[in-house]
């Protein structure tokens, strides 16, 4: 049966101690103060307790997010240093076997030599040239698959067992599911680049980053939620709040105009900051028909958007940690406001650079990081202070 609670009513720190046994899967039960009608109705039911493990599932779920931000510095390694169109097929069971044997490796350096990319710009590479770009696009499709097996087993394991929480399992499967959806586009992305072109489509490229960015903040959201539920058995999911949501927004746009910046290699069209070379933008630069094509296709125009649109959504980020911390979620907060600030120097450092790997690489693996504490953030914000379930299930 499904109880409905008043709305509003904020039980957070302070209801008598509840007469269920902890039995270790949730948190303290502890609520002194609240008021005693409805409480003991609000148990939940005995066998929900005994089994579902909010705490045990959020742990998996942070190893998993932690797994994707590897998943990111390497995605962004394969392509700084141009590897990622070095396995010509999708062989998503097989491709786990690297070539062993001389012929094996000949066969698919042979494979590499029939597209654009090889016989336009790598004419003179050789099988120990071949097999070093080769090692970065394969480990990248490993830990795809490491990924993939490191959320779906243990959810197997959880849902066997009756561990998750009631109303979690769709997410669950939705988010496996975009991890599916996810090792496809990847391979759409690099098919882009197989044929015609000597590097990927870079509108191919931003949808493959921007997925799996979406799924690390969906998984950390998801995770964020279950630590709560073991805190408090009536925490409700959190909701995205205006603030919140217009600061995560923001940064996906941020992250979309970088990935276009990247995958125009529009980094190394103006190596200086804040003066594109000797003026804010540029005159003269070529322009495209229809106007609307330069945002997402004109290398310079994509850079001017990524180096000044970094502050808007710095701005938003900054306003919805201050009022993160201001709901008590001190580290999420000024960890968003110290990424932040490291994003845009680590920007600045990859321009003035000429787009060094290793700085370009520090630079998507903060995004990264700042995302995962944007999510933490506005979580903090969507949860209030100690709002509860409005509804939950009992016996
Ligand atoms: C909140 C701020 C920012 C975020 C979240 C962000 C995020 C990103 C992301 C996700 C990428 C794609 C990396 C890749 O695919 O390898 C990128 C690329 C890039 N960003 Fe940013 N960025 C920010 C600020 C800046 C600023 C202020 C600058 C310079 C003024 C900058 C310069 C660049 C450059 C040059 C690239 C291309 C690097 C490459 O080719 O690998 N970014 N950014």
């Amino acid at each position: 049966m499904v109880m409905h609670m008043r709305h509003g009513r904020d039980l957070g720190g302070g209801a008598p101690a509840g007469k269920v046994q902890d039995d270790g899967a949730f948190g303290p039960l502890s609520r002194a103060g609240a008021p005693s009608y409805g409480w003991a109705m609000l148990q939940p039911s005995p066998a929900f307790m005994m089994t579902t493990r909010p705490r045990a599932v959020a742990r998996w779920l942070f190893a998993v997010a932690g797994l994707i931000v590897a998943m990111v510095v390497v995605g962004g390694i394969t392509r700084l240093t141009n590897s990622g169109l070095s396995i010509t097929e999708w062989k998503p069971i097989t491709g786990i076997i690297p070539p062993l044997t001389e012929a094996q490796w000949q066969a698919e350096f042979a494979n590499y030599k029939r597209i654009p990319e090889y016989w336009t710009v790598n004419r003179d590479m050789t099988l120990a040239g071949f097999k070093a770009i080769f090692f970065w696009e394969y480990l990248h499709r490993v830990l795809g698959r490491v990924i993939g097996l490191a959320f779906a087993l243990p959810l197997i394991w959880f849902w066997a067992r009756k561990a998750i929480p009631a109303g979690y399992k769709p997410r669950l499967l939705a988010l496996l599911a975009l991890g599916g959806l996810q090792g496809a586009i990847g391979w759409w992305m690099v098919a882009s680049g197989l044929v015609e072109r000597t590097d990927v489509s870079h509108i191919r490229l931003a949808v493959h980053l921007l997925t799996a960015l979406f799924i690390l903040a969906g998984i950390v959201w998801t995770a964020l939620d279950l630590m709560a539920l073991y805190r408090n058995r009536l925490a409700a999911p959190a909701r995205l709040t205006r603030l919140g949501a217009g600061a995560i927004v923001a940064l996906f746009v941020q992250l979309l105009f970088g990935a276009l910046t990247a995958g125009l290699d529009a980094g190394y069209a103006f190596s200086s900051w804040p003066l594109m070379g000797d003026a804010w933008f540029p005159a003269g630069t070529p322009m495209m028909t229809p106007a609307i094509a330069n945002v997402f296709d004109n290398p310079v125009v994509v850079q001017f958007i990524h180096r000044w649109f970094a502050f808007v959504a710095a701005g938003l980020l900054v306003w919805a940690a201050a009022r993160a911390i201001g709901h008590g979620a001190l580290r999420a907060g000024w960890l968003v406001i110290l990424l932040v600030v490291v994003q845009i120097g680590l920007g600045i450092a990859t321009l003035l650079s000429g787009v060094q790997i290793d700085i370009a690489v520090a630079h998507q693996a903060n995004a990264a990081l700042l995302l995962i504490a944007a999510t933490a953030a506005a979580h903090r914000l969507g949860r209030g202070h100690g709002r509860i379930a409005n509804s939950i299930m009992v016996s």
